[in-house]
């Protein structure tokens, strides 16, 4: 098995295949993933909230992001790993989107970059695009944008599904080889699918996207707080290692860890 590349995304959607895509901030997660056979992982900015327990995406810098992606990258062979602008990396303009994107493709080896917003970003990505990189797209909910929208508001419903089209066509025409539809009502993510030649990735957007995102901690339950509707949890991880850790925490109480052959005798054994 060979890496996917931008070439093979485009082909899943032109072939009706879906393309599987989970966020990912560290080598084991990355790993297990890639093992599992998952299409894309994203080196998201919410690690903000799931790695360093911030409210929102905001705060996350381009430092702190590097070495998380640079980590994913290298433990995922097969995988095509996307890497997040964090909020603030790209929006002065096209040349600081491409010296941000430069840094994320020198330093932590990525092979796309992600950034947020659709008619309003179009020059960003043709820039980054034209240099070379590939583009994720991501429009619908915004999260950097989320203080502008006015909190976690569901997009593109109603009169608003024209502006979500407008800016999908423009993600397209900048040059994106596939988009984020985020938090938007099903019908109006087919809608849109169905007007591009790229590749959706729906989170929170229906069953008609060509592909599916989501953050591995909301889906595979180590996050076991309030989540939102669109989440599926597919495991509970957060109560495997939680009894994990209690039964660690007893054996080491009753002194039953570590026994004699977790223990090195004082002569090594002759073999
Ligand atoms: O940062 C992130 O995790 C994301 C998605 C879930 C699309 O942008
Ligand atoms: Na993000």
């Amino acid at each position: 098995r060979k890496r996917i590349r931008v070439r093979q995304i485009a082909q899943a959607k032109a072939e009706g295949r879906r393309i599987s895509a989970l966020t990912s901030y560290d080598c084991m997660t990355a790993r297990i993933f890639d093992e599992a056979g998952i299409d894309l992982l994203l080196v998201g900015d919410s690690a903000a909230n799931v790695v360093f327990g911030a409210n929102t995406t905001l705060s996350i810098t381009v430092d702190e992001l590097v070495p998380l992606a640079r980590a994913v990258a290298q433990a995922a062979p097969h995988c095509l790993v996307v890497a997040d602008l964090p909020f603030g990396s790209y929006e002065a303009g096209p040349d600081q989107a491409l010296a941000t994107s430069i840094r994320f493709m020198k330093e932590s080896g990525v092979q796309a970059v992600k950034l947020e917003g659709g008619v309003r970003s179009e020059a960003m990505i043709r820039k980054v695009v034209d240099a070379g990189i590939p583009v994720v797209g991501h429009i619908g909910f915004t999260p950097q944008s989320e203080h502008g929208l006015g909190g976690h508001v569901i997009q593109g419903r109603g009169a608003a599904a024209k502006q979500l089209m407008e800016d999908a066509l423009a993600v397209e025409r900048a040059g994106a080889f596939a988009v984020v539809l985020e938090m938007v009502p099903a019908s109006v993510a087919a809608e849109v699918t169905k007007a591009l030649t790229i590749p959706t990735i729906g989170i929170g957007a229906g069953a008609e996207c060509d592909g599916q995102i989501l953050v591995w901690q909301d889906a595979f339950g180590l996050n076991n707080g309030r989540l939102p509707k669109f989440v599926r949890q597919f495991a509970q991880v957060h109560e495997v290692l939680r009894n994990a850790a209690s039964e660690y925490r007893e054996a080491v109480a009753d002194g039953s860890f570590p026994n004699t052959a977790e223990s090195y005798p004082d002569i090594a054994p002759t073999v």
